[in-house]
């Protein structure tokens, strides 16, 4: 049964019961390594069309797995091939629970939403040809008209790694006969991206052919940690992310030739990227190399000229010589894919959080050649970087900025839309409901995406929090919580509860940004030194608590006085 969005919004007092058990818990970070002018807050607002949003995915958040028609994706069938693994079974329940989900997105003013459709829900085998799923059709048309009722724009990714397993299982997924140019892979993801189009473009006008493929050709293809857990380091994310790039192609294709003129909406991808930043001056040419393998990879076929970047090509050659191959491990493009490639990206979507140290390692002869040794890099991270609870995510706010201005130099100054940002919890007992740690993570990276638009004018339009909603965190299950909304996966109901960043959240929207001299930006002042782990007075080269405390007090006011005023607004 589908519960309201009123019992899913949790009643006044017992938030702030809540918040009053949980405020002893605050965890005050040890020091990092502040740099005054680096910094710096800036105060200002984003431009006034400038785009709020969330975002979900579909196999993290929807659950239903086998209603109706649904077909099983190959995450399903990783989460049932052992029982000790959280599955994406209910998940928040999301696809029957959306209109809760969506009464959380107004209550913050949101007027965007960035989810993913379910391509087995649609099509079961992933073919159409072999039969439409119609509950899945109506469950996306009645989301996308609830959105529209509520004032809200969809934003849709096509593909968020829920491949159907039937596409694995008849033709090795994106693995499929990847050096034609007839591969099925290309033209059955065309024909899904057509199908979305024709169904649901009357009100979408923004989509995302694919989310991170980095992380599918590498993780599904090549380590093979993530389903179809298909390992061979040296050459499956090679061969994965060049069919990758030519379904892109086709769907955006696709858009353009049949849909755009009738629509006129916009067709991107998303890429991920942490910012790799030199340790000493000597690694500079690797830390290029480190985001050229990584974001490059993907954004210099579709963003510049169709084809690979130089330095990936000239390295796998050179890789080719030594380990005695007469080809590159890097699959090759034909003149005409390369003029079909270049070019099919109306806006450029960035998932980011963190940033790494990058070590120069080139050139020792490998054994075993992986995607790994192929960039010859190590990594790691500076000892005063704050961390998050998943393993990778470290709290580097001006990494943002660095990666924004490198995406505007390199690629021609495209329009920039951040579709993921956040940072992650423990699960844990009493919930993280006053989550401190996130409020400062999201005020600190906003405050330097601002600086990115308004001082080096990249062209950012969009920011993104992940998540809306605690979810489903891929192999971590639901021991890791990105969520701006609490949600308890062991009631049944799956009720949400706003975290105190989403209360942040909400002000930060209202406000566009740090206005001087209003009353949100004089709580982020006093909270500044403490979310960058500092004292004011040790800033201006004093030592002594007193700061510390005045910084803490007014934390401990301000942010019960935000959430009261929250709920009364
Ligand atoms: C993915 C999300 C994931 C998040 C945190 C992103 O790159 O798109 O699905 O939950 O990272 O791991």
């Amino acid at each position: 049964m589908s519960a309201t969005a009123s019992d899913s919004i949790m009643e006044t007092g017992t938030f702030v019961n809540c918040f009053l058990l949980v405020i002893s818990l605050v965890i005050i970070p040890v020091n990092g390594g502040y740099d005054k002018e680096r910094d710096a807050l800036l105060k200002g607002t984003f431009p006034q069309d400038f785009i709020w949003s969330s975002a979900t995915a579909a196999y993290q958040i929807e659950g239903a797995w086998n209603v109706s028609d649904k077909g099983p994706s190959v995450w399903d069938t990783l989460a049932h091939q052992d029982n000790n693994r959280d599955t994406g079974d209910v998940a928040c329940d999301s696809y029957h629970k959306y209109p809760a989900d969506i009464q959380l997105m107004k209550q913050m003013g949101l007027k965007y939403y960035r989810f993913s459709i379910s391509w087995p829900r649609i099509f079961p085998t992933g073919e159409q040809q072999d039969g439409v799923n119609q509950d899945g059709v109506d469950y996306y048309n009645n989301l996308i008209n609830e959105l529209k009722a509520n004032d809200i724009e969809p934003m849709v990714t096509l593909f968020h790694w829920d491949l159907p397993q039937a596409l694995q299982d008849r033709y090795g997924g994106f693995l499929n006969n990847h050096t034609t140019n007839t591969t099925v892979i290309h033209d059955l993801f065309g024909d899904y991206a057509r199908f979305c189009y024709q169904n649901f473009g009357d009100r979408v006008k923004y989509w995302i052919t694919f989310n991170d493929p980095w992380i599918i050709a590498l993780e599904g293809y090549g380590i093979g940690n993530f389903p179809p857990k298909h390992r061979d380091p040296a050459e499956g994310q090679y061969k994965a992310a060049h069919n990758i790039i030519l379904s892109h192609a086709k769907a955006y294709h696709i858009y353009d030739d049949e849909f755009r003129a009738a629509q006129g909406g916009q067709v991107g991808i998303t890429l991920n990227c942490d910012w790799g930043t030199p340790k000493t001056p000597a690694d500079a040419d690797a830390a290029i190399r480190y985001i050229q393998f990584s974001m490059g990879w993907f954004a210099h076929p579709i963003f510049k000229n169709g084809d690979y970047p130089e330095v990936m090509k000239t390295t796998m050659t050179r890789k080719a010589q030594e380990e005695g191959r007469t080809t590159s491990r890097l699959p090759e493009f034909t003149p005409e894919q390369k003029a079909y490639i270049s070019g099919t990206g109306d806006f450029f979507g960035l998932n980011h959080y963190t940033t790494v140290e990058v070590i120069d390692t080139c050139c020792t002869p490998i054994e075993n050649p992986s995607y790994d040794t192929d960039k010859d890099i190590g990594t790691g991270h500076a000892p005063d970087w704050p961390r998050a609870a998943s393993s990778w995510l470290y709290v580097v706010p001006w990494g943002i900025r660095n990666l924004l201005g490198w995406i505007k130099e390199e690629y021609g100054d495209p329009d920039i839309y951040v579709t993921e940002n956040g940072r992650s919890d423990h699960d844990q007992d009493p919930a993280i409901m006053m989550d401190m740690e996130r409020i400062c993570y999201y005020m600190m990276y906003t405050n330097e995406v601002m600086k990115a638009s308004n001082l080096d004018s990249v062209k950012v339009k969009a920011y993104t929090a992940w998540s809306l909603l605690d979810n489903f965190e891929w192999l971590s299950g639901y021991s890791e919580r990105f969520g701006l909304h609490y949600v308890d996966f062991n009631d049944p109901t799956r009720t949400r509860y706003p975290k105190a960043s989403s209360v942040f959240f909400k002000q930060l929207v209202r406000n566009n940004g740090y206005p001087e001299g209003s009353e949100f930006t004089k709580y982020v002042e006093n909270m500044w030194y403490f979310c960058h782990n500092t004292t004011e007075a040790e800033v201006n080269g004093y030592t002594g608590g007193a700061s510390q405390i005045s910084s803490l007090f007014s934390l401990f006011l301000a942010i019960p006085m935000m959430i009261a005023y929250s709920l009364i607004a």
